[in-house]
């Protein structure tokens, strides 16, 4: 089955070969779950269906890199406490982890399948979630295998925080040996929590280690409450990224930075950002400028959680990359489609694996179709509900 979005007054395809240039007056093509042609709307092959895309503007489905949606309880007491003055620090993760722990698979799948529902709803086809509320062998396996049921790229989080009660060594021993081949069937990547509060330096090498002799991608939450090693430990263990990033030395940027250069002898390691987050939390927002002035590839994400950052919506995101971090809107949009599929290493088509975050042939039809004539709408228009229609894998979603 083959449709034809016609009549698209802006079009960001991502595509590096043209240097990411929008079009104007174009169409796309989806065949089957695959993006089939991408030219102008004048050209256009037939197909079975047609939709009229009315002069507004199409984008990727957003690729939101960064969440943490498998968990259950409220934290909203913490929340108020945090708008009363009170600073955010990680001893909230176990409120999440004794509730998450206490809750039966069917209310873990409700809350997992009503926060999925409403980021696709909002544009967002490529979700990649984290285990890190369950922090016992069983309890992070039960997370992963429930993620896995609906979202596609699960990462285990088991270094989120020593759980009250638990001996630190034999908690790490656990993470980087029997919880990390429990979760292993489940995952595609492993995440450390490196920050006062959490994993110190040397901790965080061990989960990095364990990760890498078994093929895991890796991930760092690093640099989130403080300065600290999250950047250097991430940049020398070649995750594929690092997140948060409020607090970054001049040496955190440069290091990054050199990730990317052409002569660098692996993958570069994206800098995630995520300003809902930030903004919740009241610390400050990531320096999106200076990262992207360094020319540092950059992910928007939403961080969905109950604890920093209870939303899903990667409008809002863009719209505050834009209209509070000095990210021009180009930059926010591609950030939260291809830099998140960087991040994820999904920016490339392997076997059971399609390429997202591109409107490119041969990457999976992951469209979404705005309310507005163009993607400037989304800072220009924040808050205002500009989702028309959502297409993941060539199904409509709305
Ligand atoms: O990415 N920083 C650590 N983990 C989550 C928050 C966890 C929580 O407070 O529940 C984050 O912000």
């Amino acid at each position: 089955m083959s449709l034809l979005i016609t009549n698209i007054g802006e079009l960001t395809t991502n595509n590096e070969e043209t240097d990411y240039a929008r079009l104007h007056d174009a169409a796309v093509v989806l065949e089957g779950e695959t993006i089939a042609w991408v030219g102008s709307a004048a050209q256009a092959p037939a197909a079975d269906e047609r939709v009229d895309a009315d002069g507004c503007a199409v984008l990727p489905g957003w690729v939101d890199s960064h969440t943490h949606m498998v968990f259950a309880g409220d934290r909203t007491a913490e929340f108020e406490a945090r708008l009363a003055g009170k600073p955010y620090a990680a001893g909230g993760i176990n409120v999440t982890v004794a509730a998450t722990r206490a809750a039966t698979d069917e209310q873990l799948r409700a809350t997992l399948a009503r926060l999925v529902a409403e980021a696709r709803a909002g544009g967002t086809t490529t979700i990649e979630t984290k285990t890190g509320y369950g922090l016992t062998v069983a309890d992070e396996t039960r997370s992963a295998r429930l993620a896995a049921e609906v979202v596609e790229e699960v990462t285990f989080l088991g270094a989120h925080v020593v759980p009250q009660g638990t001996d630190r060594e034999a908690f790490l021993t656990s993470v980087t040996g029997p919880m990390l081949d429990a979760v292993a069937p489940f995952i595609s990547a492993v995440d450390v929590f490196c920050e006062s509060g959490a994993f110190d330096a040397a901790e965080t090498e061990r989960v990095l280690t364990a990760a890498r002799s078994r093929g895991f991608a890796t991930h760092v939450h690093g640099n989130q409450l403080g300065h600290g090693p999250g950047v250097r430990l991430a940049v020398e263990y070649g995750s594929l990224s690092v997140d948060h990033l409020g607090f970054l030395s001049e040496e955190d940027v440069a290091a990054l930075a050199a990730t990317w250069r052409p002569d660098h002898p692996t993958r570069g390691t994206v800098a995630t950002i995520l300003p809902a987050c930030d903004l919740s939390t009241r610390m400050p927002l990531a320096p999106a400028r200076r990262l992207a002035d360094a020319g540092v590839v950059i992910a928007l994400a939403s961080n969905c959680n109950p604890g920093t950052s209870y939303t899903s919506s990667m409008d809002f995101c863009v719209a505050t990359a834009v209209l509070q971090m000095g990210l021009s809107v180009e930059e926010a949009v591609r950030a939260a489609t291809l830099g998140g599929a960087i991040a994820l290493d999904r920016d490339r088509s392997r076997p059971g694996r399609p390429r997202v975050g591109a409107l490119v042939v041969g990457a999976r039809a992951d469209v979404q179709l705005l309310d507005a004539p163009s993607a400037t709408h989304l800072a220009y228009r924040p808050g205002m509900p500009l989702t028309r229609s959502v297409w993941r894998a060539g199904q409509r979603l709305r």
